[in-house]
């Protein structure tokens, strides 16, 4: 296996499909990574799939860059990307450079990702300027939950797609690398893959995309359900791990654990 830089990610368009998927610890990296996934993505979902809070708002720098760097100890051929959470590039194109910097400087994070707008282009390019790779992140924006009035699908309307696939071609005038597409109707996906040669990937946005990404929690079964109609679940890790656990509960209750081969003579 080779090892996947942002060369060989732009390379993948038209030719192979690329995998991305979630990761928030060293183990679960290490599984992705030996799975064969093009790209690691540590996201600012890290709020609601293992903090246990309702949406991404309150995740600060400090946890996301703890988190990038224990996931870069599993990884050896993937693409690291880590989100820039809430409130890290939003204030100034200044702390944008300042802390996407700081992913890359102290976690090991080999590009980062940014929920955009048409007010967030310049700060793509400041990103750039410094060397570091950016992801972009259109449609469904979980950062902007409240601006948008809930996780609702996004570009339904003549207009809204307009605007969308504008701002696709805006975003990768700006030197992005690749393209998030979240929540948008699959015919909208489509046209935006086809109008910009940089790869879009996938959630909720149908086939056509350039590539995929889940969250890891929702694709092993880990997560609660109901799940979002977009989500495919691929194991149920939940109750195999339940499972597993009453049993030991059970054993250590009745004295069936630990046996001789468990103890030390
Ligand atoms: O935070 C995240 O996990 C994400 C992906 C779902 C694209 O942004």
């Amino acid at each position: 296996m080779k090892k996947i830089t942002v060369p060989v990610i732009s390379s993948m368009k038209n030719k192979t499909k690329i995998v991305m998927v979630t990761a928030y610890d060293a183990p679960t990296a290490k599984i992705v990574d030996e799975s064969g996934v093009d790209i690691v993505l540590v996201g600012d979902s890290l709020g609601n799939v293992i903090q246990g809070l309702k949406n991404t708002l309150p995740v600060t720098v400090e946890e996301m860059i703890y988190h990038t760097k224990i996931v870069s100890r599993g990884i050896k051929n993937a693409h690291l990307c880590s989100d820039m959470p809430f409130m890290s590039y939003q204030s100034s194109n200044l702390d944008a450079v300042r802390n996407a910097g700081r992913f890359v400087k102290e976690a090991g994070a080999e590009s980062v990702k940014i929920e955009v707008t048409e007010d967030y282009i310049d700060t793509i390019k400041e990103i750039r300027k410094a060397g570091i790779p950016v992801m972009g992140h259109i449609g469904l924006r979980p950062q902007s939950v409240h601006d948008m009035g809930g996780y609702k699908l996004q570009g339904r309307d003549k207009k809204e797609a307009e605007k969308l696939l504008s701002l696709a071609k805006k975003i990768e005038e700006a030197g992005a690398f690749s393209l998030v597409l979240e929540s948008i109707p699959q015919k909208l996906a489509k046209k935006i893959t086809k109008s910009i040669n940089i790869p879009t990937i996938g959630i909720g946005a149908g086939v056509d995309c350039d590539g995929q990404v889940l969250v890891i929690n929702d694709l092993s079964g880990m997560s609660e359900e109901p799940l979002p109609k977009f989500v495919k679940k691929y194991a149920d890790a939940r109750n195999i791990l339940k499972d597993a656990t009453k049993e030991y509960v059970d054993e250590v209750r009745s004295g069936a654990f630990p046996t001789k081969e468990h103890s030390y003579d």
